[in-house]
């Protein structure tokens, strides 16, 4: 049989792994993770979130991939050829279609937020953080955010460079951007971190970190953990199916899963290494989420010698980041489309990118124009939430973790373990059992804590 489309493979296990760490690395590692386990319990959270993750997103993370490399097509129709094959309900396509949709809606905030990075490159390389004090960063963040037009022109650039990647193809465009970016994003930093390590306010920014502050774990902290690994490792909208479907034969994925896991993780801790000490040599406060990055931080680089080039530097590596996770929650929804509709993959990536663009409008607004809509209060739900939270809230709490969940009772109940034994090529091994096991047991109940906490409660 031909294909309509180019092969669509990897063509090297590197060239996977960097693409699907390049997915797993973003917004979620730089941003959020220090924040979290800084206001968490420190060295505490940071225990928690391993055992979390290793438990519950690792084994869904080694589904996801396996799924994709039996299927080999897009999300939603690997899912269509598995029911046929295991004679499952139509029920379980669920899993393709929620990821996929979700993936879309992900990418129409996300690459909104991408957008703010790079705006704050052009700051940074035009000096416009000099000598900033607290109140003028705010006010410099939030003329940005109020003036729509203007966080519409970065959205577009950074949705024009996604799309850019994904038009060229899997081996010409999303490998040899990610073998490229990914090693420049290390580098960025590991230099930051160094340079991190010489400043003043180094080693009170690791007793935020890492000290063992027990007390501060609650039951919300065990929460925050398990939703972050979902996040951060890129499971439930498709992106490591997808990758997964372009995968050789004879790669392990257990092994792949735990390098990609680990990697995160290593990033997650190497940003917190890289801003706190800023935050603290400066006597700013370690406060959260856009704050932390579009405030604080700038107000560092404004004060430090080269502020000028680590502040760039900086916002370079978060704007790749978020690059090379875009492409992967483009890829599930182009390569879907790709197998319907026959026109080249370049008119497909800019028919999604273009309706992920328009889609992403309702989040420009919702930090001016529509700051104060609150689209579902007429229902009576989410009162408070603009159009941005409620996208966020509903992919983050809702769509992955019921697709995760899908995910783990198909691949743990409804595949026969001798499908998954030799999908896995995991034969009689120990890790193989401890796998299952997780993915029946461990990750439901997990998840469903989740949902239940998050939604219910
Ligand atoms: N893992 C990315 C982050 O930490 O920012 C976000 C993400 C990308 C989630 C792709 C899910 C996904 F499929």
């Amino acid at each position: 049989m031909t294909t309509p489309f180019a092969p669509r493979q990897w063509s090297s296990r590197f060239a996977f792994l960097m693409a699907a760490i390049g997915s797993a690395v973003g917004l979620g590692n730089i941003w959020r993770f220090p924040y979290l386990a800084g206001e968490n319990g420190g060295g505490a959270f940071i225990v928690i979130y391993a055992i979390t993750t290793m438990g519950i997103a690792l084994p869904i993370l080694v589904s996801e991939i396996m799924l994709g490399r039996m299927g080999r097509q897009s999300p939603i129709n690997t899912m269509r050829k598995l029911i046929a094959e295991n004679r499952a309900a139509r029920f379980w396509t669920l899993i393709g279609w929620g990821g996929t949709v979700g993936a879309f809606i992900v990418l129409s905030y996300y690459s909104v937020i991408g957008g703010w990075a790079l705006k704050y490159v052009e700051l940074a390389l035009t000096g416009a953080f000099a000598g900033e004090t607290n109140a003028a960063a705010a006010e410099q963040f939030s003329a940005f955010v109020t003036d729509p037009y203007s966080v519409a022109l970065w959205q577009t650039l950074f949705l024009a460079a996604t799309i850019f990647i994904v038009a060229a193809g899997v081996t010409s465009g999303i490998e040899r951007a990610v073998v490229l970016l990914m090693p420049l994003l290390f580098f960025l930093l590991v230099g930051m971190a160094i340079y991190a390590t010489t400043t003043p306010g180094f080693g009170e920014a690791m007793i935020f970190m890492f000290a063992f502050e027990f007390h501060e774990v609650t039951p919300d902290t065990i929460l925050a953990a398990i939703g972050q690994g979902f996040f951060s490792v890129s499971v439930a909208l498709g992106a490591m199916m997808t990758y997964g479907a372009y995968l050789d034969k004879d790669v392990s994925i257990g092994r792949s899963a735990i390098v990609i896991a680990v990697a995160d993780t290593l990033v997650a801790l190497l940003a917190g290494i890289a801003i706190f000490p800023l935050v603290f040599s400066y006597g700013l406060e370690p406060s959260s989420g856009p704050g932390l990055t579009f405030i604080t931080l700038p107000i560092a680089f404004g004060t430090i010698g080269g502020g000028v080039l680590i502040g760039a530097a900086f916002f370079l590596l978060l704007s790749v980041a978020a690059i090379t996770s875009a492409i992967s929650l483009l890829e599930p929804v182009v390569a879907w489309v790709e197998e319907g509709i026959h026109i080249p993959r370049k008119w497909l990536a800019l028919i999604v990118g273009g309706a992920a663009w328009v889609a992403g409008i309702g989040t420009v607004l919702s930090f001016n124009l529509w700051a104060d809509f609150h689209p579902l209060a007429g229902l009576g739900l989410m009162a408070d939430k603009t159009v941005f939270d409620v996208l966020d809230f509903t992919t983050s709490n809702i769509v992955m973790p019921t697709v995760g969940l899908l995910m783990s009772l198909f691949a743990g109940w409804v595949l026969s373990s001798s499908a998954a034994e030799e999908a896995l090529g995991a034969r009689g091994k120990l890790w193989f059992r401890l796998w299952r096991f997780a993915l029946r047991y461990v990750a439901p109940l997990g998840v469903m804590s989740i949902f239940v906490a998050n939604v219910l409660m």
